[in-house]
């Protein structure tokens, strides 16, 4: 086996070669299948993007028809999903719920569960996941608010369509800037939970089980959770009287575990692109709804003074996708425990190009890293009686 190089953190491993999305850290550069990011928030939608990803070009428009009216024509959960939502207890947090019938969709679909699947199954999978996890996402919300459950509406975009089943009201351009949203999450190479769909998906365990393990991933507040946590941070410093400089010097301090949460970045060094468009996005949205959000002003003001000083500047930490988008989803009516929800929403065709692209891999072997074993050298067995 030669010799083992620990990587804590694969900061400097390659899992794999992909040609789904380019990334470059110093220049804040994302692209995916090489449109850049800022175009395709501009001109795309939340639905072809998520096409673009899986097929790797735009679709025609008859393309662009027909795969928006097979998405859309998974307007229903099977009953045992619904049941299962409602029975969770209110306390439960929705990522715990969100995976859990992510994974028991196997069951409704057992011959999807093939880790070979044809590519008319593959197709399948893409639209049923993409149509059924938008139902699940606003099942959760109407289910743990205690509030009727709405039908979807096969008629409307996906993105009105989820709107109206999370029962927000959508004007045009709060429809644009969520979807936008979506767009901005859709995919990000090889992330956390995109790894672990990956490393899941490499055992020949089912979609279901890989994608239920990814949202499992994305739950962490390092990664996906920490949209939920920024909103958490702004409410504190809010109720302690506004003053962000404190929640600042504890970020600071080596001694305490308190991070800035929505800060920093794996790969981006620079800017996060993403974040620049959600800022401007939070303004609009705000702005469309004539909400006036104090904690913006505390996100404004912390964002400002992290970037003049000397502690985040040395470590090249800047804000991230997730510290505007919590401002937009709270002015939407979406509950704080929801926000990591809407990532994995956004986040599911990413997973499923990438979990497609790993099973039409030739090079795919299961993931199996090595380790460098520390623990004891060989000892003798003493009886029980004996210790
Ligand atoms: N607040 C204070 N210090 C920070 C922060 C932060 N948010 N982020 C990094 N640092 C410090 C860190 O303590 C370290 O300092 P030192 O060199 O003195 O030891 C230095 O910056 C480098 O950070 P790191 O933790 O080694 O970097 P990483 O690439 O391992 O971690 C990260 C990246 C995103 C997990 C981290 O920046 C972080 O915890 N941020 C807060 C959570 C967050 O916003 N996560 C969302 C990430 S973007 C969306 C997504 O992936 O889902």
């Amino acid at each position: 086996t030669g010799c083992i190089t620990i990587d804590h953190g694969f900061l400097n491993t390659g899992s794999c070669a992909s040609a789904i999305t380019f990334l470059d850290g110093e220049l804040g550069i994302l692209r995916y299948r090489g449109y850049p990011i800022e175009q395709l928030a501009e001109k795309s939608t939340f639905i072809e993007v998520a096409y673009l990803l899986n097929w790797g070009n735009l679709p025609t428009q008859a393309e662009l028809a027909s795969f928006e009216k097979k998405v859309a024509s998974y307007s229903k959960l099977p009953e045992y999903i619904t049941r299962m939502i409602e029975l969770f207890p209110k306390t439960a947090h929705p990522m715990a719920i969100a995976s859990s019938v992510t994974v028991a969709l196997s069951a409704h679909y057992p011959e999807l569960n093939n880790p070979n699947p044809t590519k008319e199954q593959k197709d399948e999978i893409f639209a049923l996941l993409l149509g059924q996890f938008k139902i699940i996402t606003a099942a959760i919300q109407r289910v743990t608010t205690g509030q009727p459950l709405v039908a979807s509406n096969p008629a409307l975009s996906y993105t009105e369509d989820f709107m109206s089943m999370m029962g927000m009201k959508a004007s045009k351009d709060v429809a644009k800037a969520l979807d936008v949203l979506l767009i901005l999450h859709a995919d990000h190479e090889q992330n956390c939970s995109t790894s672990t769909v990956r490393v899941v998906g490499s055992s020949n365990a089912s979609v279901f089980a890989s994608i239920s393990a990814g949202i499992d991933a994305l739950w962490g507040p390092l990664h996906g959770g920490a949209n939920q946590e920024v909103l958490e941070m702004l409410e504190e410093i809010s109720n302690a009287g506004g003053d962000y400089k404190k929640a600042l010097e504890r970020a600071k301090d080596k001694n305490d575990t308190f991070k800035l949460m929505g800060f920093g970045h794996r790969v981006y060094k620079n800017f996060d692109p993403r974040a620049k468009i959600i800022k401007k996005a939070c303004d609009t949205v705000l702005a469309q709804l004539g909400v006036k959000d104090p904690y913006l002003d505390i996100a404004k003001g912390l964002e400002q003074t992290a970037l003049a000083d000397d502690y985040f500047k040395s470590r090249n930490l800047y804000p991230n996708v997730d510290f505007y988008s919590g401002i937009i989803y709270r002015a939407l009516g979406i509950p704080t425990n929801m926000f990591t929800v809407m990532f994995a929403l956004g986040r599911m065709p990413g997973w499923l190009a990438q979990w497609k692209e790993m099973r039409e891999t030739k090079e795919t072997k299961i993931s199996r890293p090595r380790q460098v074993y520390t623990g004891a050298t060989t000892r003798e067995y003493t009886d029980l009686g004996k210790r």
